[in-house]
Formats: C-alpha cells, structure tokens, sequence
C-alpha cells in the first residue's frame, strides 16, 4: 500500500544552500559568516557528497618546487587547457584567490602532504607548466570534504541530509527556496529563503561509463535551474577522465586517479607499446587529458586493448612503499575489486565521463544566475574551463567560487525588507509532486540505464551529426515511456519518486548537451567531432540552452570576453604546446 505522504513541514531561512558536497559547504560558510541564518540540503549524507570521490589535489601556485610558477603562468596554463573557451576573468579570480582557498582548508582541519621541511607539497598533474597540484594521498577530495563539513558542523549551521530538491520555488522571475521531500519517509519540505546557491554538481552520470556513482551527478542540478528560468551554457563540454577502471563490470569507469600518472604511470596497449610517444612525445602520459583520452580510445577502437577492453596503465617501477604513500587508494582498490597488486601488475584502464564543463551560466565573481536571487556554484556552472578542465582545478572551484556565491547570497538577502512566498508556486510544486505518485507500465531504472547507454553511444568521446540526430530521437522515445513510470513508496522508502524526478532531469540535461553538441560543429579539447575534425575558430562561442515557454529547449551563442594583452604571450606559449590550441591563435 501507498503511504500517504506526511503533511508538509516549512522550513525558513536567508539563504538556502542546495548541495552540500566542498561548493555547497563553502558557500554556506560564507553566507553564516556575513551574518545570515543559513541551511544546507543535500541528496546524500553529508560526509559522503561527491567531493569525496575527488582524488588527486587541488591546484594553487604555492612555488613549493617551482619559484619561476606565477598567477599567470595557471591562469594561461588554464585557458590554454580549455582551448580558449574559459571565461578569463573566471580564470583570474581562481587562480588569484586558490592559495588562500589551501590556507582555509589547512585552518580547517584539512592534512595536505608536506615536504619534509614542512611546507605543502606539490605533485605534477597533466598539461601544468609547473608543479601546483597540492594533495592528501589520493584521496584529496575527501580530505576537503572532512575539513569543510567539520567547519559548518563547529559553526552550528544546520544541514539536512536525504532530502531530494524537485523544484526550485520561483514567483515572477525571483527564487524564494525549494521544494523537497525526504527520500526515506517522503516528508515534503518547503524551503523558504531570500535567496537560493545552486551547488547540487553535474551530468556526467548520465553517460554509461562514469567517475560517478549512481544517483549523483545526474543532471538535476541543470534541470532544476533551467525550468527556474536560467541559462545553461557548454553543456556539450564533458570532460573524459583517460582512466577509469574496466571490471568487475559494477566498478567500470570509477576514477583511475590523474596522481597515478602524475607520480610516473605509464600507458602501453597490448602490444607493449608506451603508445603516448606517438600522440604527444613531450609531454607523454603528461599530456593535456582530451589527448590522452582519445590515445586510450583510439587504441582500444583500434584492437590494442587488453582482454577487459582497457589500455594498460603501469607503475610497477616505482615501488610498493612509494605506492602505498602516495596513492594508497588506489593500491587498495584494486586489490578490493580484482586481487591485483599494482606494485607488480598493470592496471587496465579506458576513458570514463568525469566531469561538467558546462552547466549553468553565472556572472563570475558573484555566481548569480539569470534568476534574481538564484546563485549556483562549483561543477552545476559553467565560463571556468572551457573546452578541456586542468586536473586539480574543480576543487579548487569549489573553494573559491563557493565563497563567492555565499556572500552574494548573503548581500542579497541583506537587501530585502520582507520574504517573498506565492501559494500558487507552492501548491503547484505540490501537486507535481502528487502527480508523480502513480502506477505505471514503465521503471525509472531502466530508462535511466537506456538513457546512459544512448548517451554514451552518441554523444561520448566521439561524437558525430548522426550519433547526435540518433541520440536526440531516442530521447524522445524515452521521454515518452518516462511519463508511464510506476512510482510506489513503500515502507522501503520514496527512492522510486527520486528515480523518475533523475529520469526525468537527466532527460533534459541529455537534450540539451546533444543539443549543443550538435551546433558546436567542430572539434575542440573534449568536444571530439569526427566529421569536423578541426577547430573553427569562428566558434570561439558560448552555446548556451534556455527553456522556452512551451516547454522546448533553444539553444543560441554568446561571446567569451577576450583574453587580457598582459596573459596573450603566455597563452600562445602554453598553447602552443598543442598544435590545435596553438592554431586557434595563429
Ligand atoms: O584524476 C584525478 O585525480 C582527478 C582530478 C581532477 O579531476 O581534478
């Protein structure tokens, strides 16, 4: 028998932080600390938001083994990577303020690795002029995650973890909060706020092989945003981690950390042949992520994979002590899920959705969106990276950016004199929710299984006009069976009423990435479009999706303001590292 759902409980605060994972928990830091009353709702229990499957380091110019490195030397290293395609004075505001985001995380309990005079070490990550990638192990994400969750525990500031966000509340253009349910007794909460940070991540669950884990990263953040009334941009920018795992077919794609080549790994095929040497003889197993990705692909399309469908990765030469300090993760799961001892044996390894370039558009130094009182922070946005993402910078996104939408939020909510709340917006989200409950001859489950088989298929790190074309109509397919999902709460939970609003979400957060892959015909750092191979450097663009009134998603370009004459030279250095980026500045 259906449960009745509990009788709403309202919930007010200032600002209402949706995401509690490094950006949401930032974000509310800041917003506590200019003095407002703040909340944090998250999908998740809160030490377990998907920061802590972040695993390599976060990069601030620290100068710990290079001196010579600069603010600029990152923020054209950045730009470079991102083929241009980054917003410059995103770049300059996270490569400015990223050591003080390393200063905060140490006052707050977070242990990066030292050097033995004691400063904090640095490791090299892909396509870094120098060293700045700082680390704890290879489990920096949730070393952060730790310190940022104990810092909003020791201020007071409450969090609400299990409860699932299905609308965000908008009356005229303006955000006042969120409807949400908890997932285990489906108790409705509304959420009243003067003003709303949107940190709830990205889409990259939504292809079949993934560094994320189910329920995480599946587009809602973007859905929520867009029938808020926002603007997404870049959504066809995802990034291809090289390495995820290949089996046991449940660990398939999870994060092969960048640190394992950082620290000396080296890819060969099954021939036996450091393959890197033909696809970038500089910088090798080093090179910038997009290139190493496609070398993996390219080899294992072309028959030199291993017998698990990978390309081998090897770290045999550097020693199990060495191993076990530096990437102890790592060691342990692969010995967990397969027996192998990688201080002797090569790990197979193929490229894995890894993570959301784009997502919502917000005004750099504040994260407003194109909503009044909507803010949105860390991997849900998109202007910072561009067409490829440095390894080691999205933690350091969370931190900075984080920040900076918590105190817009807060300024906001200073400058109200009263709190905005609609019945009609309320009950509305009500009865969407209500209208969702009902028996079905359809399963959320497999749609979302069919929608990440498509999505890897046509829009994966290959793309071309018919994959695109033929995943679009396979969507609309599935669309049309999402509206026939049976959703039975039970004793067991209201997990089926999560499944099919992620369903859905990822459904629209799905268009709209084919949607903007299909008019970014060329091909740009992550964006690989076999049948434009090149780069158009008339599409130095923004493509950005917005929802029309009859519910259709248009899409339009905007501009991406130009790089500053003082950084111009050491793009073109960095830059012209890659032939292709190089080209674009030619
Ligand atoms: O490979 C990694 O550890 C990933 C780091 C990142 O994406 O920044």
């Amino acid at each position: 028998m259906t449960p009745a759902p509990p009788a709403a409980r309202q919930d007010v605060s200032n600002v209402l932080v949706v995401g509690s994972g490094a950006a949401g928990s930032r974000a509310a830091i800041a917003a506590y600390d200019e003095g407002v009353d703040v909340k944090v709702v998250g999908k998740r229990a809160r030490n377990d938001a998907h920061t802590v499957l972040a695993a390599g380091g976060i990069n601030a110019v620290l100068g710990t083994h290079d001196p010579d490195d600069s603010f600029e030397q990152h923020a054209a290293d950045t730009l470079a990577e991102g083929y241009l395609l980054g917003d410059p004075r995103f770049v300059e505001l996270l490569v400015e303020e990223a050591p003080r985001a390393i200063e905060e995380l140490e006052e707050w309990g977070c242990a990066f690795a030292r050097t033995e005079d004691g400063r904090i070490d640095q490791r090299y990550f892909g396509a870094h002029t120098y060293r700045r990638t700082c680390y704890a192990g290879d489990y920096t994400g949730r070393a952060i995650q730790n310190a940022v969750t104990e810092r909003v525990a020791s201020l007071g500031i409450d969090v609400v973890d299990h409860v699932y966000v299905s609308e965000l509340l908008v009356e005229d253009g303006r955000c006042f909060g969120a409807m949400g349910f908890d997932v285990r007794t489906g108790e409705r909460i509304v959420f009243l706020a003067d003003a709303v940070v949107l940190a709830a991540g990205g889409h990259t669950r939504l292809w079949r092989r993934s560094s994320s884990r189910r329920d995480e990263n599946t587009g809602d953040a973007m859905a929520l945003a867009l029938r808020a009334g926002a603007t997404l941009a870049d959504m066809e920018l995802v990034q291809f981690h090289p390495t995820g795992m290949v089996h046991p077919e449940e660990w398939a794609g999870v994060l092969v950390t960048e640190a394992v080549r950082g620290e000396g790994g080296r890819l060969y095929n099954a021939d036996g042949d450091r393959f890197m040497e033909r696809y970038d003889p500089d910088r090798l197993e080093l090179s910038t992520r997009d290139r190493v990705a496609l070398a993996n692909y390219t080899e294992i399309e072309e028959g030199r994979g291993g017998p698990n469908g990978g390309v081998y990765l090897d770290v045999s030469h550097i020693g199990r002590d060495a191993l076990l300090e530096k990437l102890p993760r790592m060691y342990r799961q692969f010995l967990d899920t397969q027996m192998l001892d990688i201080a002797s044996d090569p790990m197979e390894v193929a490229p894995t959705a890894h993570y959301s370039m784009g997502g919502v558009r917000v005004v750099p130094d504040t994260g407003e969106t194109d909503v009044e009182g909507l803010f949105a922070a860390g991997e849900a946005t998109a202007g910072l990276h561009g067409a490829n993402r440095l390894g080691g910078n999205s933690l350091a996104e969370t931190i900075v950016f984080g920040r900076r939408a918590g105190e817009a939020a807060a300024a906001f909510s200073n400058r109200q004199d009263v709190q905005l709340r609609s019945r009609a917006v309320l009950s509305a989200a009500h009865d969407a929710l209500d209208a969702l409950v009902s028996d079905g001859d359809e399963f959320a489950r497999p749609l979302q299984r069919a929608v990440r088989n498509e999505v890897w298929r046509t829009a994966g790190v290959v793309r071309t006009e018919d994959t695109i074309d033929e995943g679009l109509a396979r969507l609309r397919e599935i669309r049309e069976a999402a509206s026939r999902v049976d959703v039975r709460p039970s004793s067991e939970g209201w997990g089926d009423l999560a499944h099919v609003l992620d369903l859905r979400a990822g459904l629209v957060a799905a268009e709209a990435t084919l949607l903007g892959a299909k008019q970014r015909r060329e091909t740009r750092g992550a964006h690989f479009r076999s049948d434009y191979p090149d780069l158009d450097a008339d599409l130095r663009v923004r493509i950005t999706v917005r929802l029309d009134v009859d519910g259709s998603l248009v899409t339009d370009q905007t501009a991406i303001p130009e790089i500053p004459d003082r950084l111009q030279p050491m793009v073109e250095r960095a830059a012209g590292m890659d032939a292709d980026a190089g080209r674009l500045l030619e």
